[in-house]
């Protein structure tokens, strides 16, 4: 975990030359070469070329590295990773399916689960400033709490948090921050992720949730494994930490097996992990465990019965009875809205009754307005839209849905200041600059609306389309 995260240029050494990948099905070329000390990445096609250095890797490498390229204060994924099992790089997972270029922002998560002290810009829902860390890979701090107040108290014991003397389900939440993604994360309201300190209820700043299981399978992250184990739920007492100690090197497995199966015939055979914590081959950089942390009896052993039977959404982390917040419920539905009608109309449900119980939140505010311009309701779509705006939402798709309902509504001058107000917020947003290209050509500001296509190709020189439409448009002239 220490070497969570590192300057991209430590990585030179695992390029030989200049490396190409093609993908065939987006027609592009994707380079990996190093320049004058500098690991950099290329995108290119039958004619442009797009190349920006790399600034940071993610991965110690065990299974792979990420990149992290920096445009401006953003932070980008690059688009090839290095496969470190099969030694090879490739697209980056996800780069398969569309030609992302180096617009694929970082998701903050990526950031809090793989480094140490994340800087997000306070107001931004955790968008992340010119130098986001202040530590780069996993650090103390991650696991024992801020340390100013045990430093001042001359290493006081009282003023760090300890893991191994919390309780077995607050010193596990520490791992589970990071371990145990599941399938949507909600930050309760009002929340950032920093909030989120060892020794408190996870769910205190974010709710994890899981869809029920479609299938039995053992891809499962770590701590939902281990809730599975008999082992886990017959004693009170076990825990990550009952086998691993984040400072030791060498782990003596059976030992701890032993510690509970005392009358298990120990000997010098096989370790305890080979039958009952089978591993599984994994090539690609996956986020399920390796190593099965169901511990079963025998490798084909069925899988208990899931937790909450009747729910659709399963929120992993709850402490207690206490219900969720009716903004977190209405954001998980939300996030997983397109995945089946029954959860888009369960969003509806929880954003009309958010509509009365939380009707100043910009969120409630954003999704009033979405659904009010698509079904056509301008006039009512803007009103929300710009509540939301007032009332502080800075996401790129408020100011992407206000412009489309100005526009619609027929107030295109209003329509290209709010998308000018999005490019200077989000300013790597594709469809913005699309969209006010588009507000400029209606409203005849012909010089304006090319300026407009310029700078788009300029940061997005993959998109064929456009970069040809504005060559033919130039030319013309
Ligand atoms: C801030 C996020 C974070 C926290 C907190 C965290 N981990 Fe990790 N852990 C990671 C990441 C990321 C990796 C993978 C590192 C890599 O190889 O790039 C990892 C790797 C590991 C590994 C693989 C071997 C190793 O040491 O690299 C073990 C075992 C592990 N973590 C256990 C734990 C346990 C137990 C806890 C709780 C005490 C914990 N982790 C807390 C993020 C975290
Ligand atoms: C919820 C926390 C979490 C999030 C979010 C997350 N990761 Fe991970 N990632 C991990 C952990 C933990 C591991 C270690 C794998 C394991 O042993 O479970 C890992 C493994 C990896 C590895 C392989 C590292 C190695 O040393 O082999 C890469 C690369 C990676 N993640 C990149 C990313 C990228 C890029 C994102 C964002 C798109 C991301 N991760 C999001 C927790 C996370
Ligand atoms: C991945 C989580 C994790 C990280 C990162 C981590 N620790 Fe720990 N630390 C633990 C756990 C768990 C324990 C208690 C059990 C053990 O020793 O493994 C512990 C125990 C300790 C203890 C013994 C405390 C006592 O009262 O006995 C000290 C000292 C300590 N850690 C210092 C550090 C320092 C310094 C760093 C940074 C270089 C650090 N730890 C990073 C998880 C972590
Ligand atoms: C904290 C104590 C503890 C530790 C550590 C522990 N176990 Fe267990 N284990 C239990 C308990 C309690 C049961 C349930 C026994 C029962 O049902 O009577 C159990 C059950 C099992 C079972 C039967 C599972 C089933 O589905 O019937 C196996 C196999 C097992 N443990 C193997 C292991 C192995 C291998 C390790 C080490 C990797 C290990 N255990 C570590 C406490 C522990
Ligand atoms: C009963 C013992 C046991 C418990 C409890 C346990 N682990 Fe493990 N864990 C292992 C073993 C054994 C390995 C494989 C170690 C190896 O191959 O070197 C492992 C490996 C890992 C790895 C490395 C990636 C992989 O899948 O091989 C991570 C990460 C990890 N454990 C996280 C956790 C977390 C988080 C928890 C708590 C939710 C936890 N473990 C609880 C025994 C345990
Ligand atoms: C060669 C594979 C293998 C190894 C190595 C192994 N086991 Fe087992 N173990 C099994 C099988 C198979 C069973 C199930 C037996 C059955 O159900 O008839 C089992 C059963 C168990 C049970 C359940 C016993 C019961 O009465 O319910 C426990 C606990 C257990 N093993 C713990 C361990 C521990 C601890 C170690 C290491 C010291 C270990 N095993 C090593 C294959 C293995």
């Amino acid at each position: 975990m220490g070497r969570s995260m590192s300057p991209a240029s430590e990585h030179l050494p695992k390029l030989t030359g200049e490396l190409t990948v093609h993908s065939e099905k987006l027609q592009r070329d994707f380079t990996v070469f190093a320049d004058k000390g500098q690991l950099k990445q290329r995108e290119s096609g039958p004619s442009f070329r797009n190349e920006h250095p790399l600034a940071w890797a993610i991965g110690s490498g065990g299974n792979g590295l990420s990149f992290i390229v920096q445009r401006g204060e953003h932070l980008f994924q690059a688009p090839l990773s290095f496969y470190s099992r099969v030694g090879r790089w490739d697209l980056s997972p996800g780069y398969e399916f569309a030609d992302y270029g180096f617009n694929r922002t970082i998701a903050a998560g990526c950031i809090n689960c793989h480094s140490g002290r994340p800087q997000p810009v306070p107001g931004t829902n955790g968008q992340y400033q010119k130098q986001p860390f202040t530590e780069l890979a996993i650090g103390c701090e991650n696991c024992h709490g801020p340390g100013r107040k045990h430093i001042a108290l001359r290493g006081a014991k009282t003023a760090i948090v300890n893991p191994a003397r919390l309780p077995r389900e607050r010193a596990d939440e520490i791992c589970m921050n990071c371990h145990q993604a599941g399938d949507t994360r909600i930050l309760q309201p009002g929340k950032i992720e920093a909030d989120y300190r060892p020794g408190m209820a996870l769910n205190d700043v974010v709710a994890i949730f899981k869809l029920p299981r479609s299938k039995d399978t053992d891809l499962l992250e770590h701590h939902e494994s281990m809730h599975m184990s008999k082992c886990y739920e017959k004693s009170t007492t076990m825990s990550c930490l009952t086998c691993h100690s984040p400072h030791s090197a060498k782990i003596d497995y059976n030992a701890k097996c032993l510690s509970c199966h005392s009358d298990h015939p120990a000997g010098g055979g096989p370790d305890c992990v080979n039958c009952h914590m089978p591993k599984r081959d994994v090539k690609v950089i996956a986020h399920s465990a390796l190593t099965n942390h169901r511990i079963v009896r025998k490798p084909d052993q069925p899988l208990p019965p899931a937790r909450d039977p009747g729910s659709d959404l399963i929120h992993i982390n709850r402490t207690g009875k206490a219900e969720l917040p009716l903004l977190t419920r209405m954001q998980a539905y939300g996030q997983m809205a397109d995945r089946e009608p029954t959860y888009y109309e369960k969003f509806q449900a929880l954003l009309d009754e958010a509509s009365q119980k939380e009707a100043q939140n910009p969120l409630v505010l954003a999704s009033l307005g979405r659904r009010a311009l698509r079904a056509n309701r301008f006039a009512e779509a803007i009103t929300h839209l710009q509540a939301a705006r007032e009332k502080g939402s800075v996401s790129s798709t408020t100011f992407e849905d206000l412009g489309e309902a100005l526009s619609r509504a027929g107030r295109l001058e209003e329509s290209a200041q709010v998308l000018q107000q999005g490019i200077q917020a989000a300013p790597y947003t594709a469809v913005l600059y699309k969209s006010l290209a588009l507000r400029f050509i209606q409203l005849k500001r012909f010089e304006e609306a090319k300026q407009t296509l310029t700078k788009y190709v300029d940061l997005f020189p993959e998109d064929d389309f456009i970069r040809k439409l504005l060559a033919q448009v130039s030319g013309a002239r």
